[in-house]
């Protein structure tokens, strides 16, 4: 296979060489050279500040990553995903979760027929439908109002809508109760209706084929469970509801297609949060705080498109993320929203940024020679201060942070000894920015009595790169702006390193392999095993030990 060619493209080199010149300068030496560094280097709009002057850029930095970027044609790029352009060359799909927010009023054609209308048809099929559960005009077999919502669904099917449930919940329909299970082990399923009545729990089925082995088990143990307790099959038609592209699947699996909530091709599993799989969250916070969300995602979709590359949001992440990866070998990146709401939030970026990014071939099938897709990972602030945060200070290696906060707390409660306790936790995020970038000298060290032994244990190097994300409060709206952020900062970089960010060919291998073992596992006698020699006895002790 031939290589790609990215980095001997003049606008790389040039990177490179900026990069041997700057590579080594302290952040303080940034700051010290301009006093305007930390007003000058962010960007303010649709809600959401970001301040990017910790990162180790200085403006030729910035003007050669935006060359890069053009050079790579990325408005050409950004045109043609809003275009409905089948950008996801590998399923020769078009890329279309800015359609699921657009307003009515748009038109987007896919293979000639504008989506729009049928986008906003089932929008208003699911409020319908909301509406009449949120108000118990949906009543279920045995003639109760449905009381508690599962969620059953997995990877883009489950990732968005339990983040948005958790990040919303200060929004949501206090007297239901919402659940979600998406892992093949029946200790999910078990332990979500362990305390439920039947006859209030509706089940939704969420998944794009309808194929899925984890959902597809988990739907049946949910029907079983159902049509057990409430002695009727056709108990089904009244608790069960699926959302997917599949409707011939949705079918035999027994749910009437009347309670069917469709959505499309064009719309990857990651970034479907904002389509009918996040029924659930419509069904939490109602229609109108679904469509202020999607007023969001909007809100950042148009930034993306029309905002000068300099000034644009995730352009700016996406190119930064792209300097700390490829320039200062930085393999991870740190989600630390400062928010408890937020808590599933790095959870939910990990399969958009890594089932995204994480490629290894270009769309034109060449081998790359540069990484791609970084680790994300994270914790809310301040819980991750007293568990990893050791290494991100004083550890060997770089880790990105990217550090969320809010003007306002949902939850107002007087600090201990006076004071706000928001301010506490606020204090801690711009604290941990400040230590990150500036550290303390051994001088410093010294000079607080420090004995010499402790100096070069008690020294922070700093010099860590932060991106810092503030906005006033976290509402339905401004939840969607901020996942559009990181949507579109993953399709710039995919852009740059010339990848398919919308496919996920690398989750198949795993699956195809689980099937001929699922079959061994369960055999009746000892199967022929034809694996490598780990395989093959991790099957036989398996098999022991579950025998006894
Ligand atoms: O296995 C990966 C994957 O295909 C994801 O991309 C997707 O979000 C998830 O499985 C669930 O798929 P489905 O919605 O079709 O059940």
């Amino acid at each position: 296979m031939s290589q790609s060619r990215l980095t001997t493209t003049p606008q790389w080199q040039a990177l490179k060489q900026h990069f041997a010149m700057i590579g080594s300068k302290h952040l303080r030496e940034l700051f010290a050279a301009d006093a305007q560094r930390g007003k000058q280097l962010t960007v303010e709009d649709v809600g959401l500040y970001l301040d990017y002057s910790k990162q180790r850029v200085d403006a030729d930095t910035l003007r050669l990553l935006r060359e890069l970027a053009v050079a790579c044609e990325l408005p050409r790029r950004i045109e043609a995903m809003f275009r409905g352009d089948k950008i996801n060359t590998t399923e020769n799909r078009a890329v279309l979760h800015v359609a699921l927010r657009a307003p009515a009023t748009e038109e987007i054609l896919v293979d000639g027929h504008d989506v729009e209308p049928d986008v906003h048809e089932v929008l208003d099929r699911m409020a319908a439908f909301s509406e009449r559960v949120r108000s118990g005009a949906w009543l279920g077999h045995t003639g109760k109002r449905i009381r508690n919502v599962i969620s059953i669904g997995i990877g883009g099917s489950d990732l968005g809508p339990v983040m948005a449930y958790e990040a919303l919940r200060d929004y949501s329909r206090r007297d239901m109760t919402f659940r979600f299970v998406s892992n093949v082990d029946g200790t999910d399923f078990a332990e979500a209706v362990r305390d439920l009545d039947a006859a209030e729990t509706l089940f939704i089925i969420c998944s794009k084929t309808f194929t899925t082995l984890e959902t597809l088990t988990n739907a049946h143990a949910a029907r079983a469970w159902s049509v057990a307790a409430l002695g009727d099959e056709k108990s089904v038609a009244k608790h069960f509801v699926a959302v997917s592209t599949n409707a011939e699947g949705v079918a035999k699996f027994g749910i009437d297609t009347a309670n069917m909530f469709g959505f499309w091709d064009w719309v990857g599993g990651r970034y479907s949060m904002d389509s009918s799989i996040g029924l659930s969250t419509m069904l939490a916070i109602g229609a109108d705080g679904f469509r202020e969300m999607l007023a969001g995602f909007h809100a950042m979709d148009e930034h993306f498109r029309r905002t000068p590359l300099e000034k644009n949001l995730p352009v700016l992440m996406g190119l930064l993320a792209i300097w700390n990866n490829n320039f200062l070998d930085a393999a991870t990146v740190a989600v630390l929203p400062y928010e408890q709401y937020l808590k599933r939030f790095p959870a939910y970026l990990q399969q958009l940024t890594m089932e995204s990014n994480g490629k290894h071939v270009t769309l034109d099938g060449k081998v790359v020679n540069y990484n791609t897709g970084p680790i994300y990972w994270g914790e809310p602030g301040t819980n991750g201060q007293h568990s990893f945060y050791q290494l991100i200070h004083q550890g060997t290696r770089i880790v990105p942070c990217d550090f969320i906060g809010f003007g306002q707390t949902l939850n107002p409660l007087p600090a201990q000894g006076g004071g706000d306790q928001h301010d506490l936790l606020m204090a801690n995020l711009i604290a941990q920015g400040e230590a990150l970038a500036f550290g303390k000298t051994a001088d410093e060290v010294r000079a607080e009595g420090t004995p010499e032994a402790l100096v070069p244990h008690r020294t922070f190097e700093g010099n860590r790169p932060s991106n810092t994300i503030l906005a006033a409060k976290l509402t339905p709206h401004i939840l969607g702006t901020l996942i559009a952020l990181y949507e579109h900062s993953v399709f710039v970089q995919g852009v740059i390193w010339d990848i398919d960010s919308f496919d996920q060919w690398g989750v198949e291998l795993g699956k195809q392999l689980a099937k001929t073992t699922i079959a061994e596992l369960t055999a009746k006698d000892e199967p022929k095993l034809a694996h490598d020699s780990s395989t093959n006895a991790l099957i036989r002790r398996y098999r022991q030990l579950r025998d006894g």
